[in-house]
């Protein structure tokens, strides 16, 4: 699967985000190394701290059917569902990528004109700590 054929499962994910706080529509598609491809989308809580960002969504639904590797996720977002430039990952993500995924995991985020950026979770969260920390 190409990293644009990805990221328009990102854009079409952004449909299930249930975001009335922030109003953030985020989706996310992650790519297991099988050819399966997860969904995710933000899920939000009014005491807030529950929220779930969609690539965590993304991530656990794959993890609950027992898959555990992964070649890349496309993640598209923006404000009232405007997608204007890349939206990161944050911190909590890219530590979930580092538990199941290695530092050559690629991220493809997009811009307004549908423009492409396609980054490695080693540039995305260098040195992070990992199962190899615990061992
Ligand atoms: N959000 C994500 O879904 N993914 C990220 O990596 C960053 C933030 C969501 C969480 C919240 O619903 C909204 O964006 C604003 O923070």
């Amino acid at each position: 699967m190409t990293d644009s054929q990805l990221y328009e499962k990102a854009l079409e994910a952004m449909n299930s985000s249930y975001s009335p706080y922030s109003a953030c529509k985020v989706g996310a598609a992650l790519l297991c190394k099988n050819g399966k491809v997860y969904t995710g989308a933000n899920i939000e809580n009014a005491a807030f701290s529950p929220t779930v960002c969609a690539e965590r969504v993304a991530f656990f639904k794959a993890i609950c059917d027992g898959e555990r590797e992964f070649t890349k996720i496309a993640v598209a977002g923006g404000k009232n569902g405007k997608v204007v430039g890349p939206f990161p990952p944050c911190g909590v993500c890219r530590q979930v990528m580092a538990e199941f995924c290695s530092a050559d995991f690629s991220v493809i985020l997009g811009d307004a004109k549908g423009q492409l950026l396609s980054l490695t979770l080693g540039e995305l969260a260098p040195l992070s700590f990992s199962p190899e920390n615990m061992r």
